[in-house]
């Protein structure tokens, strides 16, 4: 039977995330996501994917500083960075850089996971601030994960956005089989190493149908730019056979619990941003709007939409969002690349033979 894209193919079993599409509900190993923001780091819930339970005091801490002295970026991988042409975009620096990693064979799958994973945000903040002409920023010991890849970036800290930007990382941690994570697991059954898992997630998860939708959604507001132009534009854009961006899911058929915890956090901030405020009204307007021109898709906002806004209201450049992304999913990728180890049966599906 030919399914283009493996639509509805049951490709692996799992126990890293259940994915109810018709009733918008999402729990990473059984507990609900809206628990894990309420009630865990970042460190606890990777921890948790990673070795299936959390961790006791002392192992948080060990797993924690681990976190901490993997951050810096070894010299042979600055010198590489440097290399690099300035304007290359941050998604294929990482790319580069973190096939360029050098993980000595026998280290164990869970410790290359965490150099990878404690890394990430180093190198995202290098080029960054490469590309703005900005001296690079050492990693800061004093602080967590988040607080340090928001330090990194902008130079200062602040408690409430490295709260925000924790709970969308939590929330993008992992998501079942999408594309990337499913090119990881592709990699790794061959039994290649994580670092190439990885690097082929990574390039995976760069296009606009993936990764790359905040962007994307920012255009789509910034082109809308006030209310009285919603209806036009997303009319417009429809009559033209476009995607509207931060729209539809593969798997959720109704509002993906992921971009309603994102909704529910940035609606807590003091000042709702001017553009925050539009983008309530275009999802208002636009869901209504696919709903007459493409009335048996449910489509509605995904994660991405609310991402947009997450990092438009924490000042997040938009060349960073799917970098960003992908610091949090690359918990998922070795999750499901350690996962896949343990029974491994190498990918090989068939293709149809339909030429001459
Ligand atoms: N805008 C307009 N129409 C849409 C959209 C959209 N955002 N999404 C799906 N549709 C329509 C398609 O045009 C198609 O309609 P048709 O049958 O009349 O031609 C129908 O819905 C089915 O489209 P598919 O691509 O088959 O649906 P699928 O479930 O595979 O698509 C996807 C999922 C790729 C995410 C899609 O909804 C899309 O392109 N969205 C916009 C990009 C985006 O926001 N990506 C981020 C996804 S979340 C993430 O990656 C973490």
């Amino acid at each position: 039977m030919f399914q283009p894209g493996l639509k509805n193919v049951t490709a692996v079993q799992t126990k890293l995330s259940n994915i109810d599409g018709d009733q918008g509900r999402l729990s990473y190993r059984g507990k609900e996501i809206q628990q894990l923001v309420e009630g865990y780091s970042f460190e606890e819930v990777a921890y948790f994917l990673l070795y299936e339970e959390f961790p006791d005091p002392i192992t948080k801490e060990e797993f924690e500083s681990k976190l901490k002295d993997y951050r810096s970026l070894p010299d042979y991988m600055e010198r590489i960075l440097l290399e690099l042409p300035i304007d290359m975009e941050i998604m294929d620096v990482l790319r580069t850089l973190i096939s360029s990693h050098h993980i000595k064979h026998g280290v164990e799958i869970e410790e290359s996971a965490l150099r990878l994973i404690a890394v990430i945000p180093t190198i995202i903040s290098y080029q960054y601030r490469r590309m703005n002409h900005l001296p690079f920023l050492k990693p800061d010991k004093s602080l967590n994960h988040v607080e340090n890849l928001i330090y990194m970036l902008n130079e200062e800290t602040n408690h409430i956005h490295a709260k925000i930007l924790e709970t969308y990382l939590i929330l993008t941690m992992e998501h079942g089989l999408n594309a990337s994570t499913f090119a990881a697991r592709v990699t790794i059954s061959t039994e290649s190493d994580l670092v190439s898992a990885i690097t082929s997630a990574i390039g995976t998860m760069k296009g606009p149908l993936h990764g790359g939708a905040p962007s994307g959604v920012i255009e789509l507001l910034e082109e809308i730019e006030t209310k009285d132009n919603i209806c036009e534009i997303i009319h417009k854009k429809l009559r033209n056979k476009e995607r509207i961006m931060g729209f539809g899911h593969r798997v959720y058929k109704t509002i993906d619990p992921r971009a309603e915890a994102l909704k529910y956090t940035i609606s807590q901030l003091d000042q709702l941003p001017e553009w925050v405020e539009l983008a309530f009204e275009t999802e208002l307007k636009t869901i209504e709007i696919l709903k007459e021109v493409k009335p048996n898709q449910n489509l509605y906002t995904n994660v991405e939409y609310y991402a947009a806004a997450i990092m438009k209201a924490l000042n997040i450049n938009p060349m960073l969002f799917t970098a960003i992304f992908s610091s949090s999913r690359i918990v998922g990728w070795c999750a499901h690349a350690i996962e896949q180890m343990s029974n491994n049966t190498i990918f090989r599906p068939n293709a149809m033979y339909i030429g001459k």
